[in-house]
């Protein structure tokens, strides 16, 4: 029988995982499907509560329904359980589990980049303190980075990071941060600046060190503002694109059975579908 997966979202038109897990089914020669579901977010609680019979295998969920997924969640992974939010759902004997791979998929993609990117960095620094932040600040804190100072416009969200997160966290006022990219050698844009439609994202670079790595984790559109300057400095960066696909891993492997690979094709192919709706920059 054929195993059927979905993105669930509101709105999900928008969504690369159909045509990331679609490549990857293709790939292996499996019967399975994954489609998109819009969910609206007062139709959300009752459609999770009653999973089985939605006839998918598992899903993935994105904005706004994270939450809701991690509340719906009857086991949790460790990762889903210190965010509080959950991405991936998968049932097992009837049990609906949850787990989140945003994290994986942030690390993984800097590890494929750079995979000495966490040797000797002293200091990190996180832009925006928002959910996405949490992910990548957990990520950061669990591979051991000494300091991770989270800059951002509303110092309590930053605060809450370190709360929970511990005093390796370090919370800065978004209009503090020129005084903390000294030397910085990892810096990460989380907030939603220099998406499509938002404004643009205006960080002087020149304080980074010269081998400083830059990551966005926004991928519309690929090379965002932050990037294209870190470019021009010469400086090494890592889009968003390769967190979304990395993410993707763990639950293609949980339904259909077999650990798929983030290939140079895949990426080459979900580039193309950026370019062909101009979201390349
Ligand atoms: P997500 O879950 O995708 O991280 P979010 O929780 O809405 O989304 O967080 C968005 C982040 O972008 C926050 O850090 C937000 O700053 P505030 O916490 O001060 O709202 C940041 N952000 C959005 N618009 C911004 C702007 N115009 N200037 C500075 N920061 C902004």
């Amino acid at each position: 029988m054929t195993r059927r997966a979905a993105i669930i979202g509101h709105p999900v038109a928008h969504s690369r995982s159909p045509l990331i897990h679609g490549y990857w089914l293709k790939q292996h020669g499996i019967d399975g499907d994954y489609g998109r579901l819009d969910v609206a977010p007062d139709e959300i609680e009752a459609f999770l509560g009653d999973f089985p019979a939605s006839g998918l295998v598992g899903a993935n969920v994105t904005v706004p329904h994270k939450e809701a997924a991690f509340r719906a969640a009857q086991e949790r992974d460790p990762v889903a359980q210190a965010l509080g939010a959950v991405n991936t759902l998968w049932l097992e004997n009837g049990t609906l589990h949850g787990a989140n791979t945003d994290v994986h998929g942030f690390l993984a993609n800097l590890d494929a980049a750079e995979p000495e990117w966490a040797r000797a960095l002293g200091e990190a620094v996180v832009l925006g303190a928002g959910g996405a932040a949490r992910a990548v600040v957990y990520g950061l804190i669990n591979r051991g980075v000494d300091r991770v100072v989270v800059a951002n416009r509303t110092l309590a969200r930053a605060e809450a990071l370190r709360q929970q997160f511990g005093a390796r966290v370090l919370p800065v006022y978004w209009r503090d941060l020129a005084g903390r990219l000294d030397g910085c050698r990892l810096l990460v844009n989380t907030t939603s600046l220099g998406m499509k439609g938002q404004p643009p994202l205006d960080v002087d670079l020149s304080a980074l060190s010269p081998d400083a790595l830059v990551s966005d984790i926004v991928y519309v559109p690929l090379e965002t503002p932050l990037l294209k300057a870190a470019k021009a400095r010469g400086l090494k960066t890592v889009d968003g694109l390769g967190m979304l696909l990395h993410q993707a891993v763990p639950g293609f492997e949980r339904w259909f059975g077999v650990r798929p690979e983030v290939t140079p094709e895949l990426r080459a192919l979900a580039v193309a579908d950026l370019a062909a709706k101009g979201q390349l920059a």
